[in-house]
């Protein structure tokens, strides 16, 4: 929902960012290729293409999902990498306030299909650096 044409592009095995650059409560924007992802329900993306995703830190937990709304297929950030509510205890989408648990992407109010959740991505983090690793199979 908002410019930002300079998120960095991180392809699966690449350095998305330095954990110490990602504070408590703190987000970051990045773009994954299509290509490096599974497919998913509603995806109709060129394997070539990018979509948009981020990375978030809670305390000693770093999630990363795509930056698609369970409800309508939108961007979540109120403004560029800001994607928690008041609290720093949810995600929540700013089109129509979906509520999202940090932990698992599951939707717990707002519009969303029963069900509904993000799309995780897999990460993990090696000296300090985390890295993305495409697909995150539950
Ligand atoms: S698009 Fe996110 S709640 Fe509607």
């Amino acid at each position: 929902m908002n410019e930002t044409p300079n998120d960095l592009i991180v392809r699966k095995g690449e350095v998305i960012c330095h954990s110490q650059d990602l504070e408590n409560n703190q987000a970051k924007r990045f773009q994954v290729r299509c290509s490096d992802i599974n497919s998913f329900p509603g995806m109709n993306a060129d394997p070539e293409d990018y979509l948009p995703a981020f990375v978030l830190r809670k305390n000693q937990l770093i999630v990363a999902y795509l930056n698609r709304c369970a409800h309508l297929p939108m961007e979540m950030d109120w403004n560029p990498s800001e994607f928690f509510d008041e609290g720093f205890n949810h995600i929540v989408c700013a089109t129509h306030y979906a509520v999202y648990e940090i932990e698992t992407g599951n939707c717990l109010r707002g519009p969303c299909p029963k069900g509904a959740k993000l799309i995780p991505l897999a990460i993990k983090t090696v000296a300090e650096e985390i890295i993305f690793l495409g697909s995150k199979n539950d």
